[in-house]
């Protein structure tokens, strides 16, 4: 697949994707959300991507936000049609099948907060600085930060970054929980594909069982213990199962097919 915006590198199973438009720090404009849109449907049809992970080009910024030049005249109609579509891309990240990491390497603010966020989880490199400055410009998050900053720092956190609009440094996003792991910006793609590289090499159909049941705590529609329940049965129906268990009691390694 193209892109206008992407840089896509596929390597061992491995889809490193460049959000690039450096110049604007990465703004989230509608050909990227287009962009993001199309990666989200490519990650889950493409037998050769067994995962993927996100990043922003250049040092200073992953994204500073959604374009803000697109929201001049907007109306309420259009307003929450373009936070409908945004949502919409954001959920067809977070709930792929296959795992998208973050490698946040610089400003992550607003819809670039919004998008890690989406992402299953997120490193960060030291320079990394997170907020939702969105209250700056009379407005607040519109693809889903207000929803995903409660469940993943708790509200009374959530609520001080969204109504004073601040940033917080990579140091603190860890302590908040926000990011898995701080490493200097050399090493944030060697370690996201290093930590990739181990999820990729289990069974494909159980990491994704991992992302959906998880993602149905959050989901009002699902009981989640239930969801658990059918993943983990579904497993039993799996040629990776047969494989991984007879492979645990002949005391070799595993060799999965994604079947
Ligand atoms: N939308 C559109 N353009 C953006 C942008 C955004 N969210 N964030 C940065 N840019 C553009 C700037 O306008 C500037 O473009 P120009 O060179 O054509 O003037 C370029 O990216 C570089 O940004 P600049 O502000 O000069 O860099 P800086 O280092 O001084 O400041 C930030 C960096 C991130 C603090 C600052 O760009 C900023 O506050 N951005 C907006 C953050 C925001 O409110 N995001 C939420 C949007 S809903």
């Amino acid at each position: 697949m193209s892109y206008k915006t992407l840089l896509t590198e596929l390597e061992n199973g491995i889809l490193t994707v460049t959000i690039n438009r450096p110049d604007k720090l990465n703004a989230l404009n509608r050909d990227v959300m287009e962009d993001l849109g199309k990666l989200a449907v490519e990650i889950n049809a493409n037998a050769d991507i067994r995962g993927a992970i996100i990043t922003g080009s250049g040092q200073k910024g992953f994204v500073a936000g959604a374009d803000i030049s697109e929201f001049v005249g907007l109306s309420v109609t259009e307003g929450m049609d373009l936070a409908r579509k945004g949502q919409s891309i954001f959920f067809s990240i977070e709930n792929n099948g296959k795992p998208i990491v973050a490698a946040v390497n610089g400003f992550a603010l607003g819809g670039g907060c919004e998008l890690a966020m989406a992402c299953h989880f997120r490193i960060a490199s030291e320079n990394a600085k997170f907020g939702q400055p969105e209250v700056n410009l009379g407005l607040i998050p519109g693809y889903g930060g207000t929803q995903r900053l409660v469940q993943l720092v708790g509200k009374g956190r959530a609520l001080e970054l969204l109504m004073t609009g601040g940033m917080i440094d990579a140091a603190t996003a860890l302590q908040y929980g926000l990011v898995n792991y701080v490493v200097p910006q050399e090493e944030l793609l060697p370690k996201a594909k290093a930590l990739l590289a181990t999820i990729v090499a289990k069974a494909p159909l159980a990491i994704s069982r991992c992302i959906s049941s998880a993602n149905a705590v959050f989901d009002e529609n699902l009981n989640g213990f239930e969801a658990e329940i059918a993943a983990f049965g579904d497993c039993f129906d799996t040629e990776d199962m047969r494989e991984g268990t007879s492979a645990f009691l002949e005391k070799r390694k595993p060799v999965f097919s994604g079947k």
